[in-house]
């Protein structure tokens, strides 16, 4: 058992925990995850996966995406990159709610399946399903060999090394590195982006990995932020188009290791419901990006702040409007809308690993859930 331990520590790397080392490795996995596919010098993307099936994307009526969990939260990402970018139509599923219903599948119709572990049940049964239905199936998965990536017809893998929190992190946001090089591949087929729009974001996505490690250099700030909030038995998270899913995913990654009850909702959205909820003991982080709709969240959060609501906003670096009405932010560097969940994500992910340690919680195995979910 000792020798187990020590193991682990030698895992660990120096780290604490394994979610704070993945949350560390974010830049290196998405840089191992466009190695050798993104080429900006050649201007172009390289997927074999989905250049031995061009045609097929390219005549696609549309794309359906299912996943469970924090893949489903990349799934929703990729739906606003693929119709913006590719303009191809998407529709994000549960893979649980899409398998157990009856859904209409044609034989142009592509299912993208994304999973970290690939080998979630609900997920594999509708790789299964939609296969049946004639459908052409992708898969995205990390790790290599795994049901899933052997079940789909094609695939790409995510290159985030292997994932021990059983809080995902860094498979989050290869996972969405994926989708983006796919959906800038595509967009370069069918012509719907500019030349200068594609080499802007070939060049902004090579520069993410630099920008993830600005965005981690907050980590101290995000402890003492952590360190006020961490008794709340609430929390809302906002955001609006791209932030929306990103919004999802940090309110998800609180759940899941503190405990602590959070929901995340389309800021629009707070008006018709949520904001019943907030009083001076609601914590509210909002996703509010330079690019990303500012103006509008910016009114969500002058609601929030005259019902007293205490709020943590996630900003462009240099801004000025948030921070006047904020009680927080937390910046992060600029970078195209599209691409920003990469950035975003962090110090949500920082957020709630340091809550959940000061709350002495089993940060990576949390009561009641799984890595991999291999039961229905
Ligand atoms: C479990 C894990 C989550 C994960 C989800 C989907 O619930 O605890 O972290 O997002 O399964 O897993 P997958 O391996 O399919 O991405």
């Amino acid at each position: 058992q000792k020798l187990q331990l020590n193991l682990e520590e030698i895992e660990k790397a120096g780290y604490d925990h394994f979610m704070l080392k993945e949350i560390y490795e974010q830049p290196k996995a998405i840089t191992d995850t466009y190695r050798g596919r993104l080429l900006r010098d050649q201007a172009i993307i390289k997927m074999s996966g989905v250049e031995d099936n061009i045609k097929k994307f390219l005549n696609a009526n549309r794309v359906i995406i299912v996943a469970c969990g924090t893949s489903w939260h990349a799934g929703l990402v990729a739906e606003y990159i693929f119709e913006d970018l590719a303009r191809i139509p998407v529709e994000v599923e549960y893979a649980s709610e899409f398998r157990y219903r009856n859904p209409v599948i044609n034989e142009d119709d592509i299912l993208i399946a994304i999973s970290q572990s690939g080998e979630t049940a609900d997920t594999l049964a509708a790789i299964k399903l939609a296969k049946s239905k004639g459908a052409f199936v992708f898969g995205i998965c990390n790790v290599v060999g795994s049901s899933i990536a052997r079940e789909t017809h094609a695939g790409a893998y995510t290159h985030a090394g292997p994932e021990i929190g059983v809080a995902s992190t860094k498979a989050f946001t290869t996972q969405i590195t994926v989708l983006t090089l796919m959906a800038l591949r595509l967009a370069r087929a069918k012509g719907t982006i500019t030349s200068s729009d594609y080499h802007h974001h070939l060049l902004e996505l090579e520069m993410i990995p630099n920008k993830v490690k600005k965005a981690l250099e907050y980590d101290n700030h995000i402890k003492t932020i952590a360190d006020i909030y961490k008794d709340a038995t609430n929390c809302l998270y906002l955001g609006r188009g791209y932030n929306f899913p990103v919004a999802l995913e940090g309110a998800l990654k609180l759940k899941e290791i503190s405990y602590i009850h959070a929901e995340g909702y389309p800021a629009a959205e707070m008006k018709h419901g949520p904001i019943a909820l907030i009083d001076e003991n609601m914590p509210v982080i909002v996703i509010a990006t330079k690019k990303g709709h500012y103006e509008k969240v910016v009114s969500n959060i002058q609601e929030i702040k005259s019902r007293k609501g205490k709020i943590i906003g996630i900003v462009t670096q240099g801004d000025e409007q948030v921070r006047e009405l904020a009680d927080h932010v937390i910046e992060v560097p600029e970078t195209l809308e599209s691409l920003s969940p990469l950035l975003t994500t962090i110090p949500l992910q920082l957020l709630s690993y340091h809550i959940a340690v000061m709350l002495g919680k089993n940060v990576d195995q949390p009561r009641n859930l799984a890595k991999s979910v291999t039961v229905e």
